[in-house]
């Protein structure tokens, strides 16, 4: 889509409160795929391939967790020219999110502030409407979560009831354990719970793998919130306990780059331009712990193709979009796939 029309599109997109205009935005997409309108709309997207932990991507640019949460618009973002697209986070059972308004636009900032809480349907609503997007053919993520009622002593069930469930429908499985909206999530986070929730997650990923025959990845995402001897620590679990890929970063708790801004006190992850530089900087800390052994899925205030190579760099192998996709538009993905192939191409 050429920047002027998604201009014009967000101008009145932005007269709405945010989470209308995400409704709004989502069933337009679904229409627009229907009418078989979308790559007219959307714009060509160059391919630069690539293949990582057996998954073939056509590019290195893939829509993040949170935007398709009920996995019912897949179709349609698989025609926008994302590289991959990761749905959820998916829950054991349907819960409604924390109230409203949960939502929140920093506009001079060209961030979001969000504490939706895993407003969701449910794994099996979920994986119905995986199974329904039949003119999908990418690469599809599934992120997963616990339910908010689920002390986090029982978060391994929840996490291994939608590991099952999403199993037969997803290329790989994304554990979200770093979301800031579901009280007491990023406790997980250190290094025995963290341990002992991947240790519960590959033993089934084994089992699963038996007895169906093929394998899905498990990849978790990390809070970029965490310190130097966390991102150590972590990162020693991850290589003991054979972790196969690691998404960073989720949102900030951080306020930094908003002190400006009325909407700083709303309680929630923070996202886009003022995360840019903490999640790189996330990023290259763990890639100097992994030492390469496990892919990394750079995500975190990329609004411009210099902020997706700066990942690439960093050490990530492919990127995500979501407040930058707000902000830019779709125009977002193709300036993002050629840059990273004019200065980091796949082979170097
Ligand atoms: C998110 N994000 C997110 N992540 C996740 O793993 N599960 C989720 O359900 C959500 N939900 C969600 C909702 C909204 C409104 C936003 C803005 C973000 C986090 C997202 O995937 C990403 O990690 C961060 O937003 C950082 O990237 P950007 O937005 O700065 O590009």
């Amino acid at each position: 889509m050429s920047p002027a029309l998604y201009s014009a599109a967000k101008s009145v997109l932005f007269q709405m409160n945010p989470e209308t205009a995400h409704k709004v935005t989502l069933w337009g997409l679904r229409l627009a795929e229907k009418m078989r309108v979308l790559p007219l709309l959307m714009g060509e997207v160059p391919s630069d391939p690539v293949e990582i932990l057996g998954m073939k991507f056509p590019n290195r640019v893939g829509l993040a967790a949170g935007m398709d949460k009920e996995a019912d618009t897949v179709n349609a973002f698989g025609q926008a020219g994302f590289g991959f697209v990761e749905v959820g986070t998916l829950t054991p059972r349907p819960q409604p999110g924390n109230d409203k308004p949960r939502l929140f636009r920093l506009i001079p900032q060209q961030a979001i502030i969000n504490r939706m809480g895993f407003n969701n349907e449910g794994i099996a609503a979920g994986v119905e409407n995986i199974r329904s997007a039949t003119r999908f053919h990418g690469v599809l993520g599934v992120n997963i979560g616990k339910n908010k009622v689920t002390p986090n002593e029982d978060a391994a069930q929840d996490y291994l009831t939608c590991l099952r469930a999403a199993w037969p429908v997803a290329d790989y499985i994304a554990i979200n354990f770093s979301s800031p909206n579901t009280p007491g999530l990023r406790d997980l986070q250190a290094a025995e719970p963290a341990a002992r929730l991947l240790a519960s997650l590959k033993s089934e990923q084994s089992n699963l793998a038996v007895e169906t025959g093929r394998n899905v990845p498990i990849f978790m995402k990390v809070a970029p919130d965490v310190t130097d001897e966390q991102i150590a620590e972590l990162s020693r679990v991850f290589l003991d306990e054979g972790l196969d890929g690691l998404i960073a970063t989720n949102t900030t708790l951080s306020r930094a780059g908003v002190e400006a801004s009325p909407r700083r006190e709303e309680a929630g992850g923070l996202s886009g331009a003022p995360l840019t530089a903490r999640s790189t900087e996330v990023i290259g800390a763990f890639a100097s712990e992994l030492k390469g052994r496990i892919p990394i899925i750079g995500v975190g205030g990329i609004m411009s193709g210099a902020d997706a190579v700066a990942k690439i760099k960093a050490g990530a192998s492919l990127v995500q979009l979501y407040t930058g996709f707000i902000y830019r538009g779709p125009d977002l993905i193709r300036e993002c796939v050629e840059a990273m192939k004019a200065e980091c191409p796949v082979n170097s």
